[in-house]
């Protein structure tokens, strides 16, 4: 099934509720929540208090994207707060296998991430262990950046692999995805689909809905 992900790192935060909700009603599957540490990353988001806020204010499955360092120290804590789904990235952390089966014993989805410039081969060793992998189509820290058209390629390699393994795994990916390139993107084998700013910025409501048009 496809996906709708909007990622609210793009959200008025003086605003978050009322647009969650305004893109929940237009349809919304997912909510993707970044959190960003200042050393995987440039840039600091937000952590386990917002997420608890969040939590209590939607039923809609929410998917905690880790860009930190060392994302073992933390997954309790975002599962307590209210997390759905855990991804992690395979170059921010030491001990990918016991993260991914402790992010699953805590009965959330695990997930597991590539940076652009990492290779996919780097996500093979873990396929067996994972809900859903996530190919990020920017360099992550920032919203709002250009799409890397490379990463097409690499979409439909990794959904290769998939289904070479036999697993039944999601594909995301994440970053620049807008009007323009959405459809490529699920063609190359991408199956939740990550939109910060394009769904954000503007009408909520009418780009929640051209999206999941783009996604049937
Ligand atoms: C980037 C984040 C993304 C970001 C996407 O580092 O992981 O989830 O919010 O934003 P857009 O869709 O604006 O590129
Ligand atoms: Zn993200």
């Amino acid at each position: 099934m496809n996906i709708l992900a909007p990622s609210i790192l793009s959200a008025d935060f003086m605003e978050l509720g009322a647009q969650i909700k305004e893109a929940e009603q237009a349809g919304m599957q997912y909510i993707h929540y970044d959190v960003m540490d200042g050393m995987f990353v440039p840039s600091i988001s937000f952590g386990m208090p917002v997420l608890a806020s969040v939590r209590k204010k939607t039923e809609k499955f929410i998917d905690v994207h880790m860009m930190v360092t060392k994302p073992e120290r933390y997954i309790e804590n975002f599962k307590n707060a209210g997390a759905d789904g855990i991804t992690i990235h395979v170059e921010a952390c030491d001990c990918i296998e016991d993260t991914l089966k402790k992010i699953r014993a805590l009965g959330c989805r695990a997930g597991l991430a590539v940076n652009p410039e990492t290779s996919e081969e780097e996500l093979r060793p873990y396929l067996s262990m994972v809900d859903m992998l996530l190919v990020m189509t920017v360099h992550p820290g920032f919203g709002g950046q250009k799409y890397i058209e490379e990463c097409t390629n690499k979409i439909r390699k990794v959904r290769q692999m998939i289904a070479e393994s036999g697993f039944a795994i999601d594909l995301e990916i994440d970053g620049g995805v807008n009007r323009e390139n959405i459809r490529k993107t699920v063609d190359a084998g991408a199956n939740v689909i990550v939109a910060g700013s394009a769904v954000f910025c503007g009408n909520i409501t009418e780009n929640v809905k051209f999206f999941l048009e783009q996604l049937r």
